[in-house]
This record gives structure tokens, C-alpha cells and sequence, in this order.
């Protein structure tokens, strides 16, 4: 079986595993991180086939419907692969870098490096900003019954992940509590190159957003 079709194959299976999954982790978003890592390694060097896989695969369980267990992810993305005429050491290393992409584990210890996964955790970190992260982000903060913009709730920095998610703050604080500081959190220089035009298109629209808000365009 070659390269190319041990990744068709893994796409159709995360294709058929995310039937049904909330639109912020759903197959299309998949699709824009696979897409957006193939952009990332037209100028780095890494083994493609691990990138790829982990791309289609980092998804596949979010912990945040398991009960917070992030070894669930790796479990399925290895069994997977394991059906499959691959290298134990290339599944090994898939699921080394799932375990160890989430923004979660990123705040902690890294337990795990690899050129591979910077590339994968910047095509996923900018699937979270410019246009795409925009929507996603109203997209979130409707589903949560959250106001677009309060001018009297403060943003806060820093919060953890838990934190977020327990706050009732408006979506235009999400852009200086996360998406506005992803840019400088890119591992590549690619990925660098890409997040800085997604960030200026976000800064554009908040400024267009005040603007508009205030009665002045
Ligand atoms: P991931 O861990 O895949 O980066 P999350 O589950 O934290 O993503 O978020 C999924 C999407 O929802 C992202 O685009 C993110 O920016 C958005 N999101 C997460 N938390 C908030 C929030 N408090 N307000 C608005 N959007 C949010
Ligand atoms: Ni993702």
C-alpha cells in the first residue's frame, strides 16, 4: 500500500468517526488542517506521512467528551493505524504528538518534541485564527449563549483552558485571551509567515467591529 493511500484510507475512517461532531472540531476542520499542513510543508522538511496522519487524526476523540482523558485520542489514532502497513515507530510518533499537541498540554510540561509536531500544532493553531477563527469563534460564543461584545466586561489574560470555558465573557474578549496571542506562539517559520497575515485580517476586523460598534463608519 503506498503512502498516498494509507492517507486516504485514514481520511475516509476520520471522515466516518466524526459523522456528527460538534462544527468546532468537525471533519471540515480536519480538512483545513490537513490542507493547512501540506501549505506548512511546501517549505519545511519533515516526514510528510506522519504529518499528514497526525493532522487527519488529532481530532479523532476530544477529550473535552471523554471526560478529559487525552490518552483516548492516541488509543483510537493507533488502533487505527495499526490495521495498517505501517511502521510501529511512525504510529509511535503519531500518537506521541496527538497526546502532546492540545493547547492544554502545551501549558504544561512538554513531554514530547518533534519537527513534526510543530508543524501539525501551527496548522491547527491557524485553523483558530483570521477569517476561519473569527467564525468560529461567534460560532462558539452563540452555542454558549454568550454576548458578542460588553464594553463594561474586561478581557483577562492568561486564563487556563478550564477557565475559559467556565467563563460567561463576550466572544470579542476570546480575541485577547487566545486568538490574538497565537501568532506568537507559531513553531515555524512558515507557520509565522501564514498566522501574520491571519492576524492582520483579525486586527482589521476588530478595528472595523469598534468602529462599527460606535457609530463612526
Ligand atoms: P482547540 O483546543 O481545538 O484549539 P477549543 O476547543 O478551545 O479548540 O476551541 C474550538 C474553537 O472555539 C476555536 O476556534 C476557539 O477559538 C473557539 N473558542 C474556544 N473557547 C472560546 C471562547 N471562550 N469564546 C469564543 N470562542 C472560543
Ligand atoms: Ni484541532
Amino acid at each position: 500500500m503506498s503512502e498516498s493511500e494509507i492517507i486516504e484510507k485514514t481520511a475516509l475512517f476520520v471522515q466516518d468517526q466524526l459523522k456528527g461532531a460538534e462544527s468546532g472540531h468537525d471533519w471540515w476542520h480536519i480538512q483545513r488542517v490537513w490542507k493547512n499542513t501540506k501549505l506548512i510543508l511546501e517549505s519545511e522538511t519533515a516526514d510528510i506521512l506522519v504529518c499528514e496522519l497526525t493532522a487527519l487524526l488529532h481530532d479523532i476523540a476530544d477529550s473535552k467528551f471523554h471526560g478529559g482523558d487525552e490518552t483516548i485520542g492516541p488509543r483510537i489514532a493507533g488502533d487505527f493505524l495499526r490495521t495498517l502497513p505501517m511502521e510501529e515507530a511512525r504510529i509511535q510518533h503519531v500518537q506521541d504528538i496527538i497526546l502532546n499537541m492540545s493547547y492544554k498540554a502545551s501549558l504544561g510540561t512538554v513531554l514530547f518534541h518533534s519537527k513534526e509536531l510543530e508543524i501539525v500544532q501551527d496548522a491547527d493553531r491557524l485553523d483558530a485564527i483570521g477569517a476561519i477563527g473569527i467564525a468560529r469563534a461567534f460560532t462558539y460564543g452563540g452555542f454558549k449563549n454568550r454576548e458578542i461584545y460588553n464594553p463594561n466586561i474586561p478581557f483577562q489574560e492568561n486564563q487556563s483552558k478550564e477557565e475559559y470555558k467556565n467563563t460567561t465573557a463576550p466572544t470579542i474578549n476570546h480575541f485577547y485571551e487566545k486568538l490574538l496571542l497565537l501568532k506568537d506562539k507559531m513553531n515555524t517559520d512558515t507557520g509565522k509567515k501564514i498566522a501574520a497575515g491571519r492576524h492582520q485580517y483579525m486586527e482589521a476586523f476588530l478595528q472595523q467591529f469598534y468602529g462599527e460598534w460606535n457609530g463612526e463608519c
